[in-house]
Order: structure tokens, then C-alpha cells, then sequence
């Protein structure tokens, strides 16, 4: 017995048992290389960003001292007092006379002239520090009384000084003062001693230590380390800055983009979402600095090429937690943001918001063609919102797309009701969720063969094969998981004409401060460690294609075979991605019908491993890393082995 499975793109699929057709239990599949697909979007494969587990403050942010700024509800977390039995001085936060309104609090050392004595700074769970780089300290010093010194040290995890400077001479008004450190060994751990020395009393406030080395060398930038993984996938687009976390738990702790902007010291401290969402995973010391704001977002697209898209709040708050609503009739400020930040984007200079990106050294437009509108909402409450934002929205840009939301799921009751309703409302792009099990992500390749081609597009916005289940902890980001995602692409891929974009979730996670898992990045304060899912996202994205070329697979029961098909104009190439989700090796004949003429060599990109399982750890990087090799052809039709849990990327040059 053997299925035979057409993938006519674009349009339903056929899939028919066809006993007694093949006597030989051999698996082909043939490329229409000749014929039309249809058209791909270049910029499918995206990234979502989320300010979880501690993704952009202790992650993407490169900011080293947490709470830099005094103004968590305890002042002093994230902060050791240095005193001991021969430092006689006081440590106490005072707020008269800040350095700024935005900052009423801040720290007073003074001391009575004995040993050195301040606080010391535990970072991100430690601070991750190269020996031989630079790393630039900073804060705002006011001296209140005598001479004192500012003694700055970096200790290594156990203990030992790996840098001291000194600052002196201190104005006895609020005035910003640096110093670089070199620390003469690396360590993962590091923490920063801030002391004072001699008698004397001073105001320290917004203490920061930043590594020089930054994505492009931006003084208080971005990790470059974490920044380059992204370059990398080359994402079609960013989604930014969430996730639940535009949300909030109620409507006060939403994501106000109009408050990161600006100068970085004078955007108000928020608590993180995620700071109380899993007491299994408790992370009292998670707030946003808001140094990785809106025009940050908009730099960081513009910085690897991807095409923004914002999301933002629509006067709902997370209905996983209060389901806060604003009232229908005092929406009025909400989509006023809205429709601000598309001026803030690509305003004119002379326009108010223009004027406020210019200020910020970016007077070119962000080229903003999208924008979310709310996260994960669902039911009737959402409806209403939304239909009023895309009301005042398209008035003013009717050019602009939206991306509307369908809940947490991918098929149950609020999916089919805001599809229902979405449709009605002739919604540009909605907006799917989907955390599930390998299995689900195997057996919904084909879910899109059959949608509406004239209804709204599809964003798969969140997804991720879950090993274990949805928010467990023991959730692994292993290649099974990673095949599953891939497997359910090539569906994505081969429906490109109503799957217009797809993203990831979560993207980074911290290894010490996580919430949540699977997550395509782990980080440590010293570097990246890349998933096999990483590996998938990159393989698709670097080796997408301008249309889609039909195919058809004639394999046997239950081969776990996925494939899909594309043409890259650019380079003349046919590109295959085949999924192997079977734990033995699969032997396909492959034909590429039409074809007059096929390069003697191709180029194969294989993401496999011994198991299943296997995953990628700090201690062993490359466990699951793509391999590259050459193909030898002599026709277009051809024998391939795809090895056991594999996925196999092939570009064929082929003249038809
Ligand atoms: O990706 C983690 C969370 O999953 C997102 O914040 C939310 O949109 C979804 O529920």
C-alpha cells in the first residue's frame, strides 16, 4: 500500500491510497521545476522578540549592572552593602534633589575615613566579562563633603580583583563621570564593587558598566553576540516587543512604547509581566529599563534587514491574568499611540513624532509597513477593539497592513471565532499561536492546503514544538522538536500565497533567569548557544525562494516524509527541503519532471544527529549543526538516501 500526495500549491491538496499501483516500495518525488507556483514573500521567515526570560534587560540589552538606577521597590536589589568591621560610613537612598525627575532615588556612601566601603553588583546573574576587552563604566557623582575617591573594582566569581580604577575630584553638582575597565581574566560571574575611599560623602545614581565591544561598536548598546545570531537567520521581518508582555497583567503594566523613547535615563522603570507569571519560576528582580525601547526595535530591524513590526496594546490587558478592559468609549489615547508611532516611524521630520525620531539621530523614515494589533487576545471584546483601531488606522494609512489577533491556540472555539469574525471584517493578516507536541506540528504539514486563498492572510505568529507540554519546564529544545517545526514549514512554505510570515517563540532565553521553555537561543553572560530549532529557522530563512514549484510524493505508508519545493529567481536554483521525521534512513528517487538540463553538482545542507533528542548545551555547542556537502547528478532523475531525523535543504541548478 502506498499514498501518493500531491502538493498542488496553492491549491487542495489530493492524497489517495493506491494499492497495487507500486509494486516496488519505492518512494518518488517529482518536482514540476517547468511549472508556475505561486509567489513567495521574500521576507516569510521572521523572528519574534519578547522581553522574556530575560531577553532584552540581562539579554539583548548589554547593560551589566542590574537596577543601575536605584529605582526597583527595593532600592537596593541587585546590590550587596561593602561594609565591614573596619569601614565606618553609612549607605543609605535618598531622593531630595535627584539627578532627574525620572530618578528620585539614589545612593549616598560616606565615610568616616577607614577602610572602603559602598556596594557591590551582582548583574545578571553575574557579569559576564572577556579578558583583555573594555568595558566602560559610568555613573552620575555628586560630591556632598570632603575629598573622597570612587574606587571601582571588578571581582571574578571567587573572589579575585580582575580591575580597579579610581575616580576622583567631583563636582558638587550632579555630573556624569567614566572610567574603563580592562579585566585581566575572563570570567562568567563577575560582579562590580563601587566604594568609596577617604573621608568624605558622595551621590552616585544610574551606575552602568557596558562592554565596548556592542552590536556596531553603539556606546550602551546591544549584545553583539546575540545581535549577529539574529543577522543571521537574515529575518524577513522583527516582531517586537511581544508577547504577553505588550499586555500586561493589568492595563497599568502594558508596554507604552511612548515611554522608551527618548533619553535612556529618563524612561520610567516598569515591572516585567513575566516577573510573577510562574511561581515555579520566580524572577523578583525582572523589570524593564526600557534601554532596548521603540527606537532601538526600529534600529535593530533596520540594522539586519528585517521589516518591523510592532505590536501594540489594544486596551486589553492579558486575559491569561486580569483581562483588564478599557472601556470602548475611552479607547481614544490607545489608538492615538498607535497611529503616533506610525509617525514616529516614517513621519516627516517636520511632523511631531518625525521630528522626536530625527532628534534621536535617525531622520530617515523606519519604513513601516505593519503593526500588530493587540497580542494573543480572543472573543467579542477583541472584535470591537480591534474593528475601532483599524477604523482609525486605515482612515489615515490605508496603506498600512494589520496583523489581528485569533487567541492562544491554534483551533479551538476563540480560534474559530475571531477567524469568523476577522474574515467578516476583511482583515489584512491574522495572527495564529501555536505551542503543542511534535506530533501536532507532524500532522498539520497539510493544515493550510485548503484555506480561503481570498480571506485575510496568515501570520504563524508563535509556535514551537513542545517536548514534554506547554509551559512545562522540562520542555527541551531538541532536534525531534526542531524536525517537527520543520516538517510543519515546509506546509507553511508550500501554502506561501496565504501564509505570508512566520516567527518562532520564544526567541531568547538566559540559561539562569528563564521563564520559559523551548526558546530558540540560550544565552549566557559570555555567549550564545544555538538550538537545532535555530538551525531549522536558519536553514529555511537563508534558503527561501521567490515562487513555489509544485511536487508530488508518492511514498509509502507512514513515511514520515515532508518536503517542499521553491525557485530562487536571483540565482536560477530549485530548492528542496525534505524532512526525514522517521528513525530510518529514507531512500527517494527524485525526479525533476520538465527539467531540460540539471548542473552536475548540487549543494546539501543536512541538520541531523545520532538521536532524536539530541539537543545543543553550552558544554556541547555543535551536537546538531548543519553540515554542507556537494551532489553529484547525472540526470534529472536520481536516487537520494535522507538519513534518519533529518532535514535536508537542496538547490539544484536546473534549466527547463
Ligand atoms: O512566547 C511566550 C508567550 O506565549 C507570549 O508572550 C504569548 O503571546 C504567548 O502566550
Amino acid at each position: 500500500m502506498k499514498n501518493l500526495i500531491r502538493y498542488s500549491t496553492g491549491l487542495a491538496i489530493s492524497l489517495w491510497a493506491c494499492a497495487g499501483l507500486c509494486a516496488a516500495e519505492l518512494t518518488t518525488l517529482t518536482v514540476q521545476t517547468d511549472q508556475p507556483g505561486v509567489p513567495l514573500n521574500h521576507g516569510m521567515w521572521g523572528i519574534f522578540f519578547e522581553d522574556i526570560n530575560f531577553g532584552a534587560d540581562g539579554g539583548l540589552y548589554a547593560e551589566m549592572v542590574k537596577n543601575r538606577r536605584f529605582e526597583f521597590p527595593d532600592p537596593l536589589m541587585g546590590w550587596t552593602k561593602i561594609l565591614n568591621n573596619v569601614a565606618h560610613g553609612r549607605l543609605s537612598i535618598h531622593d531630595e534633589n535627584p539627578f532627574n525627575a525620572a530618578n528620585p532615588h539614589y545612593l549616598r556612601l560616606e565615610s568616616d575615613g577607614g577602610a572602603p566601603l559602598g556596594v557591590a553588583n551582582e548583574g545578571f546573574r553575574g557579569m559576564g566579562v572577556k579578558k583583555s576587552e573594555t568595558y566602560n563604566f559610568s555613573a552620575q557623582v555628586r560630591n556632598v563633603s570632603g575629598a573622597p575617591v570612587l574606587r571601582i573594582d571588578l571581582y571574578s566569581g571567587d573572589g579575585e580583583i580582575i580591575d580597579t580604577v579610581r575616580i576622583k575630584d567631583f563636582s558638587s553638582d550632579w555630573k556624569k563621570y567614566t572610567a574603563a575597565l580592562h579585566p585581566k581574566a575572563t570570567d562568567a560571574k563577575a560582579r562590580l564593587y563601587v566604594q568609596i575611599e577617604g573621608k568624605g560623602g558622595l551621590d552616585v545614581d544610574v551606575i552602568s558598566l557596558f562592554p565596548e565591544h556592542t552590536w556596531k561598536n553603539r556606546p550602551g548598546g546591544l549584545r553583539a553576540d546575540m545581535v549577529q545570531a539574529l543577522a543571521d537567520l537574515h529575518p524577513g521581518f522583527l516582531r517586537f516587543p511581544g508577547g504577553c508582555i505588550v499586555e500586561g497583567s493589568v492595563l497599568t503594566n502594558r508596554y507604552q512604547w511612548k515611554k522608551t523613547i527618548g533619553p535612556v535615563d529618563e524612561r520610567p522603570l516598569l515591572i516585567n509581566r513575566w516577573n510573577t507569571e510562574f511561581v515555579h519560576r520566580p524572577t523578583p528582580d525582572y523589570y524593564q529599563s526600557f534601554g532596548l525601547g521603540f527606537f532601538e526595535y526600529f534600529q535593530l530591524c533596520e540594522d539586519i534587514g528585517a521589516s518591523p513590526l510592532p505590536i501594540l496594546n489594544c486596551g486589553m490587558a492579558c486575559q491569561f491574568n486580569s483581562g483588564e478592559l478599557c472601556p470602548l468609549d475611552e479607547l481614544g489615547p490607545f489608538i492615538q499611540d498607535a497611529l503616533d508611532l506610525i509617525e514616529f516611524a516614517n513621519g516627516p521630520v517636520t511632523s511631531e513624532w518625525g521630528a522626536k525620531r530625527a532628534a534621536m539621530g535617525h531622520p530617515e523614515p523606519f519604513n513601516l509597513k505593519m503593526m500588530g494589533v493587540g497580542n494573543e487576545q480572543w472573543g467579542q471584546q477583541y472584535i470591537d477593539r480591534y474593528t475601532k483601531f483599524a477604523q482609525a488606522i486605515k482612515a489615515k494609512y490605508p496603506g498600512l497592513k494589520l496583523v489581528a489577533a485569533a487567541g492562544p491556540s491554534p483551533d479551538e472555539e476563540r480560534f474559530k471565532f475571531a477567524w469568523h469574525k476577522l474574515r467578516e471584517l476583511h482583515a489584512d493578516i491574522v495572527d495564529e499561536h501555536c505551542y503543542a507536541n511534535p506530533s501536532w506540528f507532524f500532522e498539520n504539514t497539510r493544515r493550510y492546503d485548503n484555506y480561503d486563498r481570498n480571506g485575510p492572510k496568515v501570520f504563524f505568529g508563535e509556535y514551537a514544538a513542545q517536548s514534554v507540554a506547554v509551559v512545562s519546564v522540562k520542555n527541551r529544545n531538541n532536534l525531534e522538536c526542531a524536525l517537527a517545526e520543520a516538517a510543519c514549514m515546509t506546509g507553511l512554505e508550500r501554502n506561501g500565497d496565504v501564509v505570508q510570515m512566520a516567527s518562532y517563540a520564544p526567541l531568547f532565553a538566559n540559561v539562569d533567569a528563564w521563564q520559559w521553555t523551548p526558546d530558540l537561543i540560550w544565552v549566557n553572560s559570555l555567549g550564545v548557544c544555538l538550538t537545532p530549532n535555530f538551525y531549522v529557522q536558519k536553514l529555511f530563512a537563508n534558503n527561501s525562494g521567490d515562487v513555489t514549484v509544485p511536487l508530488k510524493l508518492d511514498a509509502a505508508d507512514g513515511a514520515k516524509l515532508y518536503v517542499s519545493a521553491t525557485r530562487d529567481n536571483a540565482s536560477g536554483e530549485t530548492i528542496l527541503k525534505v524532512v526525514n521525521g522517521g528513525n530510518a534512513p529514507a531512500e527517494v528517487t527524485l525526479n525533476f519532471a520538465g527539467a531540460k538540463e540539471i548542473a552536475p553538482e548540487a549543494t546539501a545542507f543536512i541538520l541531523t544527529s545520532s538521536q532524536a533528542q539530541d539537543e545543543n548545551t553550552f558544554v556541547e555547542p555543535g551536537k546538531v549543526l548543519p553540515q554542507a556537502c556537494q551532489l553529484k547528478i547525472s540526470a534529472p532523475q536520481f536516487g537520494h538516501t535522507f538519513q534518519a531525523n533529518s532535514l535536508t535543504v537542496l538547490r539544484f541548478k536546473i534549466t527547463n
